[in-house]
This record gives C-alpha cells, sequence and structure tokens, in this order.
C-alpha cells in the first residue's frame, strides 16, 4: 500500500493488536504519557467495574464529551479554503492600504462559503443567501471583507438583525423548518417589512441556488471608504466575479441534489482545489465621491441598494485564487472569526447602520463561540505580521512575549519596555463630519423601498422572471396563514404588477389592492416576462 492508505488488515475486537511501530508513533495522552492500551478500560478483576485510576480513559471521555462547540447563530454551515490574492496596480493614490500598494503584490488570504438560515448539518443547495467571507492576512493586519453572494440586505438597521434571525430560524414552538425561508414567521415578517423586498427577489431568483461556491458573486454589500496617505477619502463598494463565471441550478435540481447529495458544494470546493482546478474570483471596486452620493437617488448608506454599474463601473483591480483546502475542518474553517471591524489603515466605514451595528455584534459573538478573548491567537485567525499591545492572561493565551512593563507609559527600556502606537502611522480613523440631534428616526432617504426591487426584477430575462415567480409561488405556497400571503402579494404590487398577478394565479388567489409604498416608486419598463407567462398558461 502508499502511505495514508487503509490496508486490508482484519480486526480482532478488543484485542491489542495493532502496536506503534513503523508509520504508527506512540499514542500519548493528552500531557504526553505513552498509552498502554486503548481498547480495554481498566478494570478491577476479570468482569469487575472500572477505575477511577485509569487517567486515559477519563481524558479521552472528558474531551469527547466537549468537542461541540456554539454554531454559528448564523452562517452555521460553510466551507472554506486558503487562498492568494495578487493586486493588478497600484491605488496608492485612492487607498494607502498595503495590500494594494503595488502591482503584483500578494496577499494570503482564508475564505469561507456559507448558508445563512440552515443548520450546521443543513443541506448545501437550500434556497438561501451565500455568504462569501475573506480574511486577508495583509502586512498591516487582518482585513475581513465578511460579504454575502447577494448585493443588498434585508434591513437597513442592525437593531433589526436579531428579528429577521428569529423569523427565518426554525420556529421556537416547533423547531422546523429549519435551512429554508418557506415558512410563515419569515414572511410575516418580510411582508412587514417593506425594505426586505428588494432582497426577496434577489433571493427568490436562480442565484440563491448556485450550481458551485466556484460559480457565485461576492459583494461587500456596504459602503465603505479608502483613504489615501495624504487622508483623503473616496466611497468604495466592493465586488467579487468569479472567474468561471456565474451558474445557478434550477429549484428541480437543487430539491434532487439535497437528497442525493446535501454536501454538494463542500465536495466541489475540495475536489476542485485537491484536483488543481483553483477557483479564482476577480476583485472590483466601485468608486465614488460625495459627489456622488450627494446627488444618487438612493443613499449610499442604505444597505437595500446598489450602485448600478451602469453610474459607477466596476473597476478589477486584482485576483484571487484559491488554492489549497483546510488540513483541519475544526480548527480552520469552524474556528475562523471574522470580524467587519477588522479592517488596515486604508480602508475605513461608512455611517451605514448595519454596518456600525455589525462592527459590534461579531467581536461579541466571537468570543461566545470561541470561548475565549484570545481567538485571535487560533493559526487561522492569528495575523501573520507583527504583533505587539499590552493585552496578556485571559483563557488559553499561548503568547510568551517577553519583557516587564505591560502598560504605559513605562520608564524601561529594550524588550522591558514593550510597543508604542503609531501616531499617523497607525490606523487614524477618516474624520467626517458628523451633526444633527440624537434621533432614532429613519432619514427620509430610506424610505424607497420599491423601485430598486422593480430596476431588479425587469433586470432579469423572461426565463429566469418566471424563476423567480414559482419560487415566490412555492415559498408562500408553504405559508398556513393567508393574511400573509396576502400582505406579500400586496407588497409585489408596488414591484411589478406581472410579478405580482402571475405568484396570486399560482396561489390560486386574488390579486389584493396595492399596499402604500413610503415613496414613489420610480417607473421604469413594462415587464417583458407578461409573453411567456401567457405562453404558459
Ligand atoms: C456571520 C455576512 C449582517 C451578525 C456572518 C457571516 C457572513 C455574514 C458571511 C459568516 C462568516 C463566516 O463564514 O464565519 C453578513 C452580511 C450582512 C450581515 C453581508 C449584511 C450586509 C449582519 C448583522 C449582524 C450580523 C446586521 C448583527 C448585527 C452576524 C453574526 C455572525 C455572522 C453574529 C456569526 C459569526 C460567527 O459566529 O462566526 N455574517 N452579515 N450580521 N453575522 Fe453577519
Amino acid at each position: 500500500t502508499t502511505a495514508g492508505e487503509p490496508t486490508d488488515e482484519i480486526g480482532n475486537g478488543g484485542e491489542l493488536h495493532q502496536r506503534a511501530g513503523g508509520d504508527s508513533p506512540v499514542m500519548t495522552t493528552a500531557h504526553g504519557a505513552p498509552v498502554q492500551d486503548d481498547n480495554n478500560s481498566l478494570r478491577a478483576g476479570d468482569r469487575g467495574p472500572t477505575l477511577i485510576s485509569d487517567h486515559h480513559f477519563r481524558e479521552k471521555i472528558f474531551h469527547f464529551d466537549h468537542e461541540r462547540i456554539p454554531e454559528r447563530v448564523v452562517h452555521a454551515r460553510g466551507y472554506g479554503a486558503h487562498g492568494v490574492f495578487e493586486a493588478y496596480e497600484s491605488l496608492a493614490d485612492i487607498t494607502r492600504a498595503s495590500i494594494f500598494a503595488e502591482a503584483g503584490k500578494q496577499t494570503e488570504t482564508f475564505v469561507r462559503f456559507s448558508t445563512v438560515a440552515g443548520n450546521l448539518g443543513s443541506f448545501d443547495l437550500a434556497r438561501d443567501v451565500r455568504g462569501f467571507a475573506t480574511k486577508f492576512y495583509t502586512d498591516e493586519g487582518n482585513w475581513d471583507l465578511v460579504g454575502n453572494n447577494i448585493p443588498v440586505f434585508f434591513i437597513q438597521d442592525a437593531v433589526k438583525f436579531p428579528d429577521l434571525v428569529h423569523s427565518v430560524k426554525e420556529e421556537p414552538d416547533r423547531g422546523f423548518p429549519q435551512a429554508q425561508s418557506a415558512h410563515d414567521t419569515f414572511w410575516d415578517f418580510v411582508s412587514l417589512m417593506p425594505e426586505a423586498t428588494h432582497m426577496t427577489l434577489w433571493q427568490m431568483s436562480d442565484r440563491a441556488i448556485p450550481r458551485s461556491f466556484r460559480m457565485m458573486q461576492g459583494f461587500g454589500v456596504h459602503t465603505f471608504r479608502f483613504v489615501n496617505a495624504a487622508g483623503e477619502s473616496t466611497f468604495v463598494k466592493f465586488h467579487w466575479t468569479p472567474v468561471l463565471g456565474m451558474q445557478s441550478v434550477v429549484w428541480n435540481e437543487a430539491v434532487k441534489i439535497n437528497g442525493a447529495d446535501p454536501d454538494f458544494h463542500r465536495r466541489d470546493l475540495f475536489d476542485a482545489i485537491e484536483s488543481g482546478a483553483f477557483p479564482e474570483y476577480e476583485l472590483g471596486i466601485q468608486v465614488f465621491d460625495d459627489a456622488f452620493a450627494d446627488s444618487f437617488d438612493f443613499d449610499v448608506l442604505d444597505a437595500t441598494k446598489i450602485i448600478p454599474e451602469e453610474l459607477v463601473p466596476v473597476r478589477p483591480v486584482g485576483k484571487m485564487t484559491l488554492n489549497r483546502v483546510v488540513d483541519n475542518v475544526f480548527a480552520e474553517i469552524e474556528q475562523v472569526a471574522f470580524m467587519t471591524q477588522n479592517v488596515p489603515p486604508g480602508i475605513d466605514f461608512s455611517n451605514d447602520p448595519l454596518l456600525q451595528g455589525r462592527n459590534f455584534s461579531y467581536l461579541d459573538t466571537q468570543l461566545k463561540r470561541l470561548g475565549s478573548t484570545n481567538f485571535s491567537q487560533l493559526p487561522v485567525n492569528a495575523p501573520r505580521c507583527p504583533v505587539a499591545h499590552f493585552q496578556r492572561d485571559g483563557h488559553m493565551q499561548t503568547s510568551t512575549q517577553p519583557g516587564r512593563a505591560t502598560y504605559e507609559p513605562n520608564s524601561f527600556t529594550g524588550a522591558d519596555r514593550g510597543p508604542r502606537a503609531a501616531g499617523a502611522e497607525g490606523h487614524v480613523p477618516f474624520p467626517g463630519e458628523v451633526s444633527g440631534q440624537t434621533r432614532r428616526i429613519r432619514s427620509a432617504s430610506f424610505a424607497d423601498h420599491y423601485s430598486q426591487a422593480r430596476q431588479f426584477w425587469l433586470s432579469q430575462t423572461p426565463v429566469e422572471q418566471v424563476h423567480i415567480i414559482a419560487a415566490y409561488a412555492f415559498e408562500l405556497g408553504k405559508c398556513e396563514i393567508p393574511a400573509i400571503r396576502q400582505r406579500m402579494l400586496a407588497n409585489l404590487r408596488n414591484v411589478d404588477d406581472v410579478l405580482a398577478s402571475g405568484v396570486a394565479d399560482k396561489l390560486g388567489m386574488p390579486l389584493p389592492p396595492a399596499s402604500e409604498p413610503a415613496a414613489p416608486v420610480i417607473e421604469t419598463e413594462p415587464s417583458p416576462a407578461l409573453s411567456i407567462l401567457a405562453n404558459a398558461k
């Protein structure tokens, strides 16, 4: 046999027949003591009770009993790989971020793709948003671009995130459905939150059932800021585009694949990388200034809106290649801790209220999930640049940083002195203007919930539109409460009547009057799906 392949050895139960030697190193306890026997616990006499003095047995069971950690509260099911990002050109004129310093500059990355709603053991081809989270190990600290494969989000304000997630997770009194949006609570919530309409259109489109992680776009969603060495800032949106192009399956295929191979996406990513067909994604940016932001029809701080590429073209700035599978799924994919607040100098935040909330949430959740403030020392999370600070101790501390003083100012010298802040060389927050009174009222510039939903609908080919209608009808058809379906149809009438009546027809419901939009819907072309729907009858 070759290394790594199983032998055709025949077992003989509890006998100590496999011994250390040859390819097999000596088995030890976690503290390094060689183990005598891994098949039989220590017992008193021939058939007597098990003895508590069997430390190997106790340690083995103790560790097993503690193997599980909480799954992620969202995006629990995911898969990931290592890669490298290469910049196409210098972006020094707009950002001082070192990963964009010069053409050809390479930065190591780790990516985790995920579904949002399902549990850790759910199936891959759920109709769901996909997470596309990238950690760039830059030489000025980690940059976590924690994005999705859909460029908009359900809600405008992070205070609604727990509500959104509670609505889409399994219902508390019955524990189902999991991994899908086909239920009363989800549609109840989104039908009462018209700002979610745009995102549900994307979610009901073929994009929510991707063929492969290799054929999926990614988006930073929010408007971020680039800041250059002179302190000048522009707004920026981030886009990942798969070099293989975008592909989806159709719903029938998704249902079959889930039954036949619930691991379809993770297997596909693993197999592709192992066979040398490395997935590649181009990073693109949309860059715009305050003048554009002020003149745009929508608020650039509103995560339920996109900036159309016809207005601000996407400029390719680099490429990421995923070239290495993980050695250990738990250590790397499960323990990777993404946090939107991880940005290097040159990248900064906008005042998007969803992003601001995320910047609070991720640090908090990682502590809960990984259990120690020192989770940043895990190899997958550890920066690959020098790290120096006065944080110390805590659960699972592995740093043996020498030196005497862990405070400053101090008057020690040499290794005892410790690091000092870098001033202008450090991460200088962009000095954005803030004015006005403290308030909870949402800006009127966030009020238009339907115009971009309509633009998305009209951008779809007739076949894609038919898929969207079928998806709404399938998902809403699972709702037991008629008033929820009705409310959703009333909202869809503000997007397009062909869409609303197509869904109503399939549900066998009369079309209700349109709901009252909070802002006038910008009129665009009538729907081209009309003829194909007529032919389908
Ligand atoms: C996890 C994306 C909004 C809280 C994730 C992950 C992604 C993601 C990709 C999975 C990371 C991984 O693979 O480990 C997004 C996007 C959002 C969004 C694109 C909106 C544009 C929010 C908001 C909150 C939030 C508003 C809370 C206020 C969380 C939490 C996790 C998570 C708690 C679990 C993190 C973990 O345990 O590792 N999100 N999210 N997200 N997100 Fe978000």
